[in-house]
């Protein structure tokens, strides 16, 4: 933390601060699902489901998420591929798969019980400082940072803060300013009471200045800076690829899904047979099957294109062209490999691209 910095929090109230920023989180905090208790199983959950995911979308999510797995031990013991489709269309996969793993390890080293203590919660998988200063604070009343991009841009505005957000190094700057600001009495509300000026009030774009419980001690408010604050660099754009993805059908109507591997992007999700495709002599027809018959030694023919699909990641964008073929011969069916019918399909978790890829195809095969 800079000496300016430093500055500006030793000059204002902050005693006042926590007040108004508290007592207006009391009035005003939207009554949210994992608001209804401090289980810090419950808090876990909903804290690794909100990071990139708005708190609208994670609402129905969560309810049915708690419903399949209410406990710690009721999630360390369930099938992965059952995580996986209760988490089907939320995106960023791992955090699951993460969430899981360290749900084990807390149920088999620690009894069932979340650690209350920072280097045992941050040593679980998938808990970064934001997850650990979140369940600490929230679920165990201690004064620990729990530092995201929404509330960075809020402490940006309040304290003048003119580093790049967008760089990890800039976390821990906000770490310390939190440290310093931080209630002793009420830090689960202290950093609930962030987030939610962040999500209500101090916006990323129009900041409602004029309805802020912390206006008058906010820089950025006094220099009217609100407008240019955070500092955010602009991430690179994504690479984009071709693709063709074709819905298979054999001689009994069964369709042909398979298994993702078990790392890397959307990690043992199921998907229609898929590859990608360039620019050449062969058609992008004849390289999928060219593809799948040196893949699956069983031929595939296409019929035409019925689709085009764009799927945006955060570093990638698929352009998925979509047909449907027959399947013209057997094919060994193995734990990465079905035939299905369209109503067994239902069971297994697709990600949001391939969920596209049968709607654009049910009604025409
Ligand atoms: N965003 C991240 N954590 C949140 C929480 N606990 N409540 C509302 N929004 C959030």
């Amino acid at each position: 933390m800079t000496n300016e910095i430093l500055k500006t929090i030793e000059e204002m109230d902050r005693q006042t601060f926590r007040e108004d920023l508290i007592g207006w989180f009391e009035n005003e905090m939207r009554d949210l699902p994992w608001r209804k208790d401090q289980d810090p199983y419950k808090v876990w959950v909903s804290e690794i489901m909100l990071q990139q995911t708005r708190v609208d979308t994670v609402i129905p999510y969560f309810t049915r998420f708690l419903d399949k797995f209410p406990t710690i031990e009721a999630l360390a013991t369930a099938d992965e591929d059952k995580v996986l489709k209760a988490w089907e269309g939320l995106g960023y996969y791992s955090r699951v798969r993460n969430l899981q793993s360290a749900v084990k390890e807390v149920h088999e080293k620690y009894n069932g019980k979340v650690p209350d203590q920072p280097e045992a919660i941050s040593s679980l998988k998938g808990v970064g400082p934001y997850t650990a200063g979140a369940i600490l604070s929230i679920a165990y009343g201690k004064p620990e940072p729990a530092v995201d991009g929404n509330v960075m841009r809020v402490l940006s505005r309040i304290l003048l803060i003119w580093e790049d957000i967008a760089k990890t190094s800039s976390r821990k700057t906000f770490e310390s300013a939190v440290r310093s600001l931080i209630s002793h009495e009420n830090p689960s509300y202290f950093n609930q009471a962030l987030m939610e000026l962040g999500a209500l009030i101090c916006t990323p774009t129009s900041p409602s200045c004029l309805l802020c419980p912390v206006r008058e001690h906010c820089q950025a408010f006094n220099t009217g800076m609100q407008n240019e604050l955070p500092v955010k660099s602009k991430k690179k754009k994504q690479r984009s690829v071709e693709m063709v993805a074709v819905v298979l059908r054999n001689d009994k109507n069964q369709l042909l899904i398979r298994k993702r591997p078990e790392t890397g992007l959307l990690a043992n999700l199921w998907e229609f047979p898929n590859t990608e495709v360039g620019l050449e002599f062969r058609s992008e027809k004849e390289q999928f099957e060219d593809y799948f018959k040196e893949k699956y030694q069983v031929e595939a023919t296409l019929d035409d294109m019925v689709g085009r699909i764009e799927h945006v990641f955060s570093h990638l964008i698929w352009n998925i062209h979509v047909f449907t073929g027959q399947l013209k011969g057997p094919i060994q069916e193995s734990s990465k490999l079905k035939l299905v019918t369209l109503e067994e399909i239902e069971q297994y978790a697709f990600p949001v691209s391939h969920q596209k890829i049968l709607k654009e195809v049910v009604g025409k095969i």
